[in-house]
C-alpha cells in the first residue's frame, strides 16, 4: 500500500482525525491527516501502555489503521485487548458495580509532559479533561467494553482516590491478560485496522536503538455512551 492508498482505504469508514499533539510531541510530521511513528536511537518507543486513541478527547477515535514503513529486525510487535471480553471476564459482582460509573481522562501526564509545561499549558483550554462512561456499549454490536486505561484515565468519578486506584488496578489487571489479547508480528507493509471502541492497543518497546517506522491514519468518533 502507498500513502495514497492507505488514504483511499480509510477513507470508506469516515473523516481523518488530525492530532493535535503528534507535530508538537515528535516534530517528523509530514502530513496532517498521516501520523508518522519513527522511532530510533534518538527517541525510543513511548507507546508501549495501554491505550485507546484519543480516549482523553470528547469523542475519541473511531478506529485507526497503521501500516508498517520500515522495521527492526525482531522486536516492535503490536498488542491488542479485546476490551469486551476483558469486560465478560470479570466477576459478575465487579460488572453490576462498574456499570454505571465515570472516569476522567486527561493527555497531560503523556502528551503533556513530552511537550513541556508552557505549551501543554496553552492547549489546556483547548483539550480539557473529559469524563466517559467506565462501561461503554458498542454503538453496533450492542456489547459492553471497559473503556479505562492507564496512560490516559486518571481517576473514577465520586470516589476517593486510593478506592478508585484499587478498582481501575483491578480492570487494568483484567486488560492485562493473554486470554483477552492478540499479539502482532509485523512484517514490512504490513497493515493493522483497530475498531478503537471495544480494543485498546500496546507497541512494545523492545528494539530500541532499531529503527520503526509506522503511518497511522485515525478516523474520527463519537462520544462513547454508557450502559444508561
Ligand atoms: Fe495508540
Amino acid at each position: 500500500m502507498t500513502r495514497d492508498e492507505h488514504r483511499e482505504f480509510a477513507s470508506h469508514w469516515g473523516s481523518f482525525e488530525e492530532h493535535p499533539f503528534f507535530q508538537i510531541v515528535q516534530g517528523r510530521q509530514t502530513a496532517p491527516d498521516v501520523v508518522t511513528l519513527a522511532k530510533d536511537a534518538t527517541l525510543g518507543g513511548t507507546e508501549n501502555a495501554w491505550h485507546a486513541d484519543l480516549s482523553w478527547h470528547k469523542h475519541p477515535s473511531y478506529g485507526a489503521i497503521l501500516r508498517a514503513i520500515e522495521l527492526p529486525e525482531v522486536g516492535g510487535d503490536t498488542l491488542w485487548a479485546d476490551t469486551s471480553a476483558a469486560h465478560d471476564l470479570l466477576p459478575q459482582e465487579i460488572q453490576e458495580r462498574i456499570a454505571e460509573l465515570t472516569a476522567v481522562h486527561d493527555w497531560v501526564s503523556t502528551f503533556g509532559q513530552a511537550m513541556g509545561e508552557e505549551k501543554s499549558q496553552a492547549l489546556r483550554p483547548r483539550f480539557p479533561q473529559v469524563e466517559h462512561p467506565v462501561v461503554c456499549v458498542h454503538p453496533e454490536t450492542g456489547r459492553r467494553s471497559l473503556f479505562v486505561n492507564p496512560a490516559f484515565t486518571q481517576h473514577i468519578v465520586g470516589m476517593e482516590a486510593a478506592e478508585s486506584a484499587e478498582l481501575l488496578a483491578v480492570l487494568y489487571a483484567t486488560i492485562s491478560l493473554p486470554e483477552c489479547q492478540v499479539r502482532f508480528r509485523w512484517s514490512e507493509g504490513a497493515v493493522a485496522f483497530w475498531d478503537n471502541r471495544s480494543t485498546q492497543h500496546y507497541a512494545s518497546s523492545d528494539y530500541y536503538p532499531a529503527r520503526r517506522v509506522m503511518d497511522r491514519i485515525s478516523i474520527i468518533g463519537s462520544a462513547p455512551c454508557g450502559p444508561a
